[in-house]
């Protein structure tokens, strides 16, 4: 966890710095990221995988320049979904064999940066893409390393927008039918193409290890038909990423050695049951290892309390920067940061300065009735598909990320300023 205490003065401090000259210095709303808890946590999966395993961190979470370089020095890969991702990573030094490209769409200019740049890999996901990707290569004189991404047909115990191994959905190439086999099959005939595995990703915010394991067999069951059909065997396969993470105290995370442990206990026994040499599996995690490594510092605005139902307080950010609660009903906890109070709790909804009534940051808190315009409040677990989430609506500003560490903290993505904003604007 962040290294947080809270002093005598009821002042929370984060790397031994407390919010208020946080809040000073860089102003609120902030990401606050604590750089050592983020490498604790990408060592961590390192080490449970172990050097027989690659974890390439699914940088769509969050992804900077410093976070790249965090990542190459902790040994780990970075998996990028768009040309943006992909040009930070090779811009911080990320080394390109390092690197595994995603995505349904991948543009054919995406796909030819990602073959010139010599990535590690290229996850397809659809019949189209295979050609795509094959003539891009061949023309380029080089082979590509690819992974077919297929939909197992697991149905993941998350929000349906971030579930994507049920069938009925955009990513992947299904098992079912024989599509998946056919896509190996076509794979294996192109020249541009050197087929490394198969990828399967069951969705986000997943506590529950089952969908994990019969992801794993299904995808060790498609290996043993290559095998029979084609007489190879690949060498590889993803798991994907997923790993919930505690928003409440109610959500109870597996750890990476747990998740590790699993996957290659399974693993190697569906491989020695079907003969198979066992394969180099990877894994994605993104969430689990940036998720509770920031938290959203917000100043408060207003503060309405309306007769029998709740109070409303206003912060001075909402969802641009925090857009999870209104997309997909994310429960978030809050907290007083820079000051003591032994007030009675308030029932309290914290909400934006935007202009819709669905602004909503944390559904319902408890904050102290003393509450008060100026206070800093916190709201922590935001390090994951906030900052990468955040937009501009009602031309809002999007807020710097603050990495803190030993005493000291630095900006690692500033604060947008209307500069940026006009800059675009040339009409
Ligand atoms: N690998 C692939 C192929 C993915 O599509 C994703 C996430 C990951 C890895 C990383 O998943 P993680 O370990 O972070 O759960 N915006 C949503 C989450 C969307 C996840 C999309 N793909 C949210 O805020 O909950």
């Amino acid at each position: 966890a962040q290294t947080v205490t809270r002093g005598d003065d009821g002042v929370v401090a984060v790397a031994g710095i407390p919010v208020t000259r946080l809040a000073e210095e860089f102003g609120t709303p902030a990401y606050i990221l604590d750089e050592d808890d983020f490498r604790a946590r990408a060592r961590a999966w390192r080490t449970a995988f172990g050097p027989d395993a690659d974890v390439f961190y699914a940088g769509k979470a969050f992804l900077s320049r410093a976070v790249v370089r965090w990542l190459d020095e902790e040994g780990l890969n970075l998996d990028v979904c768009s040309g943006g991702e992909l040009a930070t990573a090779l811009s911080a030094g990320m080394p390109a064999e390092r690197i595994a490209f995603h995505g349904n769409n991948k543009s054919v200019e995406e796909i030819r940066r990602a073959v010139e740049a010599g990535v590690g890999r290229i996850v397809l996901d659809s019949f189209q893409e295979i050609v795509r990707v094959a003539h891009t290569a061949q023309s380029l004189g080089k082979r590509q390393k690819v992974q077919i991404r297929i939909t197992v047909g697991v149905e993941a115990h998350t929000h349906e927008f971030i579930a994507t191994a049920h069938e009925d959905q955009k990513f992947g190439i299904p098992l079912a039918g024989g599509q998946a086999a056919e896509a190996v099959r076509r794979a294996l005939q192109l020249d541009g193409l050197e087929l490394i595995g198969i990828h399967s990703h069951i969705g986000s915010q997943i506590f529950d290890m089952s969908g994990f394991e019969v992801a794993a067999h299904r995808v060790v069951g498609l290996l043993k038909d290559i095998r029979d059909e084609h007489g190879v065997e690949l060498p590889e396969i993803d798991l994907g990423g997923g790993l919930g993470i505690a928003y409440t105290s109610a959500d109870d995370p597996r750890e990476p050695h747990e998740i590790a442990k699993a996957l290659t206990e399974i693993v190697t026994r569906e491989c020695e049951a079907a003969r198979l040499r066992t394969p180099r599996i990877s894994v994605e995690p993104g969430r689990a290892i940036v998720g509770p490594t920031a938290f959203t510092l917000y100043e408060v605005g207003t503060v309405k309390p309306l007769d029998g139902l709740r109070t409303y307080v206003s912060v001075d950010g909402g969802m641009s920067d925090n857009i999870r609660t209104a997309l997909y009903d994310a429960e978030y906890s809050v907290a007083l940061v820079s000051r003591a109070s032994d007030a009675e709790p308030m029932l309290a909804r914290v909400v934006g300065k935007h202009c819709e009534s669905g602004d909503i940051v944390v559904r319902d808190a408890f904050l102290p009735a003393d509450l008060a315009p100026g206070d800093l409040v916190a709201v922590p677990a935001t390090g994951a598909y906030c900052r990468s989430m955040a937009s501009n609506y009602n031309h809002v500003l999007r807020p710097p990320v603050v990495a803190v560490r030993d005493g000291a903290a630095r900006v690692i993505v500033r604060r947008e300023t209307e500069e940026d904003l006009l800059r675009l604007d040339v009409g």
